[in-house]
């Protein structure tokens, strides 16, 4: 899967029939707004497409409307447009404007509340939220005229994607390249995201453990973190304060939680021992490992010809522990723990609710094309309510259906 394919699965139940206005600034990475608005129409959005000026010499709007499958507004003083669906009809359908490239010239004249074009116009006149995409040169982005302009269009609330660090089209390195479409569309998608999370804290445990038994040698599981971060950025985007506990894995954390690194089950026992009160919702994603080396050598083991005998003890349960530990607390956060199980998916899942004393058990099916590391994942949410199953998809679509499933119930505690 591209990155835009992988964008497209994890947003389309936020943006299908949402309707976004995407205000083109004439910058050169223009062409690369274009890529965005396919985007977004793969994901079902109402996409409208609006150009300053200056962006038609860079893209012609014919190339946005056979993207966006509408006529694209160029002209704020053209009697055919205005006819149509007009600048306040533009700045009124949208649910979301994604400005994208955002150049200087535009953020200043946003700034100033310039409504000389269609899109300042619209920009002007919409109470939708705003997303700018800025893209320009190194030295204009770092400008003080720029960084005033930018830091008075914060304050009133917009949002930004971007820029990205690199090389630029005018030969110098820095920041200031375009946010990559995908990245674009899927911070659109988070501020179209319900807020049903807004001043909840959120703990997320995820990836493998590692089992030493001696200081170079560990047994650990392929677990490859995706599913729990991507538990951990939904409850972001969903306005949550969100603790993610991560054994080792290749992934960057979400730029908004607070990343706890622990290696072995001990240290994430401990991690979520010390940190779980006041939280709301506690989702135990890692695959902590069940045994561990009774006795770990304080060398590393010389080879010997001949079998090795490792002995193993069990680890702490820390779902066990957290279901115990809140039994009779008037304040509990909703407990998650997820089940990898091969067969009889829900009876395993339900004995382990009732027996770990837990809210929610997410059971994953292992077997054949399993979820240890891969892309996607099957899995039923069983609760002491009823089982919901959630078919094949990638692992951000099924975080999203996760928490759709168990945020409703923290909300009502
Ligand atoms: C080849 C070329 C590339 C440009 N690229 C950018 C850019 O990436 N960012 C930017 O802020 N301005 C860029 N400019 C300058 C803008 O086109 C100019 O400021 C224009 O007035 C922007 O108009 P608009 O913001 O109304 O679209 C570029 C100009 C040229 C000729």
């Amino acid at each position: 899967m591209t990155p835009g394919d992988e964008v497209v699965a994890e947003v389309e139940g936020l943006l299908k029939e949402r309707r976004i206005l995407v205000a083109v600034g004439g910058g050169i990475a223009a062409y690369k707004a274009c890529e965005a608005v396919r985007l977004f129409v793969r994901a079902g959005a109402e996409v409208h497409v609006a150009m300053t000026r200056a962006a038609q010499e860079f893209v012609a709007p014919l190339t946005f409307q056979a993207l966006s499958q509408r006529p694209v507004a160029t002209d704020l003083l053209s009697p055919a447009e205005e006819q149509q669906i007009g600048h306040i009809g533009l700045a009124d359908r949208a649910e979301l404007v994604v400005v994208a490239p955002t150049t200087a010239d535009l953020a200043a004249r946003i700034r100033m509340g310039v409504a000389d074009d269609i899109v300042t116009a619209a920009l002007l006149a919409t109470t939708a939220p705003v997303l700018l995409a800025p893209a320009m040169n190194v030295h204009m982005w770092e400008h003080p005229a720029t960084r005033e302009n930018w830091e008075v269009l914060r304050s009133r609330g917009y949002q930004q994607v971007g820029p990205d660090s690199g090389a630029m089209a005018c030969g110098h390195t820095g920041d200031g390249r375009l946010a990559e479409p995908w990245d674009i569309v899927r911070a659109a998608a988070r501020m179209l995201a319900p807020k049903d999370l807004a001043g909840r804290k959120v703990i997320v445990t995820a990836g493998p453990t590692r089992e030493f038994f001696d200081p170079v040698r560990f047994v650990s599981n392929p677990s490859s973190g995706r599913m729990g971060y991507a538990i951990a950025s939904a409850a972001l985007a969903r306005g949550a304060e969100v603790l993610l506990i991560s054994g080792p894995v290749s992934l960057s954390a979400p730029a908004d939680a607070e990343l706890l690194p622990v290696e072995t089950a001990a240290e994430m026992a401990q991690a979520v021992q010390e940190r779980v009160e006041g939280a709301d919702l506690v989702v135990m994603a890692a695959a902590v490992g069940d045994y561990r080396p009774q006795h770990v050598a304080s060398h590393k083991l010389k080879k010997s010809p001949g079998a090795e005998t490792v002995v193993f003890e069990r680890t702490e349960d820390i779902l066990v522990m957290l279901g115990a530990h809140f039994e009779d607390a008037p304040e509990r956060p909703l407990l998650a723990g997820f089940a990898a199980e091969t067969e009889h998916v829900v009876e395993h899942a339900r004995e382990k609710l009732e027996r770990k004393k837990v809210d929610a058990i997410v059971a994953n099916f292992v077997g054949e094309g399993g979820a240890f590391g891969s892309d996607e994942n099957e899995v039923v949410i069983v609760t002491r309510e009823g089982t919901t199953t959630l078919k094949r998809a990638s692992k951000e679509r099924i975080a999203w259906q996760i928490l759709d499933a168990l945020v409703p119930r923290v909300v009502r505690r």
